[in-house]
């Protein structure tokens, strides 16, 4: 791969989007649950980091049945793939960005009789209703309208005028760790469509389950859609999940390069804040990479790297532009040679779990924090 340059500039830095994984991953998912489950693809965050437009295309081809996005920006350039394809705005709008909707055939999530009026006028304007979901919060305390007060909004929208409501949906708020929690969420939601009559739940997309959600999906319910993000790209939402029968594989990967190898005595002190003192002499490797690239800094002196197909440890702070790694036991390493941030070398492999536990983060917050100046190169062979 590094041989590889993106505009005739060599790569220093890049991710590697595998599309052929991920259009394996949403085939993975739909047979693992009943047919009629409808599938909602998360694209939010420029697909989690992945790129939008290519991510994208690739689960419409694959056959996802809905694209939510964060908001008006996203959808508007998600829209640019061509007409017809339902998209979600998950957000709260901004009264200034009502528009949009109808301008780019959007449907907006809805949490209060407020919102129902003003996208009313908004479907009122453009001579053709506005889709809407109404959203009920059961327990995250976020967006939708309080479980208790959803029926009367659902009446609300009911008779607006200009509105079609396309579609119901809960978050839940601890699916990894707390199935009772969760339980309650789903019994609450559950509840609180019962008492809005009018509802036609068949003709609508109703839905709650993140990825991790779909542990704990009951096989027979109302729910006829889910709304999955991070395990479409490969990565489980927690290390002991259930979710790894679906064997999805990783779609995103992670690399710099050494820029310089060099040695230093017994004794000195490695980058800022002098964190790091080397007990002997040592063989480090400088990596073209930092914190603007989407290395933390959290990562200092925790992380690993794979060159040669060896673990190196990070020594020290990882800086804006380069991190240092001990190279000392990886015989041969040199200027040019690739290390794997994410992804596998050689036998070897470091997850996006592991780079994110070491990070002190998240995935979904490693995914969204790969900056700007990372080049998404894509791989689209559909292969095994
Ligand atoms: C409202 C909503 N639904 C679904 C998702 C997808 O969650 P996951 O990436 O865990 O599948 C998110 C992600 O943040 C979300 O905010």
């Amino acid at each position: 791969m590094s041989s590889n340059a993106v505009n005739s500039h060599p790569l220093r830095c890049w991710a590697e989007i595998d599309l052929a994984a991920l259009e394996r991953n949403l085939k993975l998912i739909r047979a693992s649950l009943p047919p009629h489950i409808r599938y909602v693809a998360v694209v939010k965050a420029d697909a989690y980091g992945h790129g939008l437009h290519h991510t994208a295309a690739r689960l419409m081809h694959a056959g996802a049945d809905l694209f939510a996005v964060a908001n008006v920006t996203e959808a508007a350039a998600l829209r640019e793939l061509g007409p017809g394809w339902p998209i979600l705005v998950l957000s709260p709008l901004l009264p200034e960005e009502d528009h949009a909707l109808a301008e780019n055939d959007l449907a907006a999530t809805v949490s209060s009789a407020d919102e129902v009026a003003r996208f009313d006028a908004v479907g009122h304007a453009a001579g053709r209703p506005v889709p809407v979901h109404l959203k009920i919060d059961t327990g995250m305390g976020r967006l939708g309208v309080w479980h208790e007060d959803a029926p009367a909004l659902c009446q609300t929208i009911l008779a607006a005028p200009h509105l079609r409501l396309a579609g119901v949906f809960t978050h839940f708020a601890s699916p990894d760790d707390d199935l009772a929690f969760t339980a309650e969420q789903r019994r609450r939601f559950l509840a609180a469509l019962e008492r809005c009559p009018g509802l036609k739940l068949n003709e609508i997309f109703v839905h709650a389950d993140n990825s991790a959600g779909l542990e704990t999906m009951p096989g027979t319910s109302p729910f006829n859609a889910v709304r999955v993000g991070l395990l479409q790209f490969g990565v489980l939402p927690h290390p002991h999940s259930l979710l790894a029968q679906v064997h999805t594989e990783p779609v995103f990967s992670f690399s710099t390069r050494v820029g310089l190898v060099k040695s230093l005595p017994a004794g000195t002190t490695v980058s800022y804040g002098r964190t790091h003192t080397l007990p002997h002499t040592t063989t480090v490797a400088i990596l073209c990479a930092g914190y603007a690239d989407g290395l933390p800094r959290s990562a200092s002196n925790r992380a690993s790297v794979l060159i040669r197909g060896r673990r190196c440890p990070v020594l020290g702070r990882v800086t804006m532009d380069q991190t240092i790694v001990d190279v000392t036991d990886v015989p041969g390493v040199a200027v040019g040679d690739d290390a794997v941030l994410v992804g596998r070398q050689g036998g070897a492999e470091i997850t996006l779990a592991e780079f994110s536990h070491n990070a002190d983060t998240i995935p979904w917050e490693t995914l969204t924090s790969v900056t700007k100046r990372v080049p998404r190169l894509y791989k689209t062979a559909l292969g095994t």
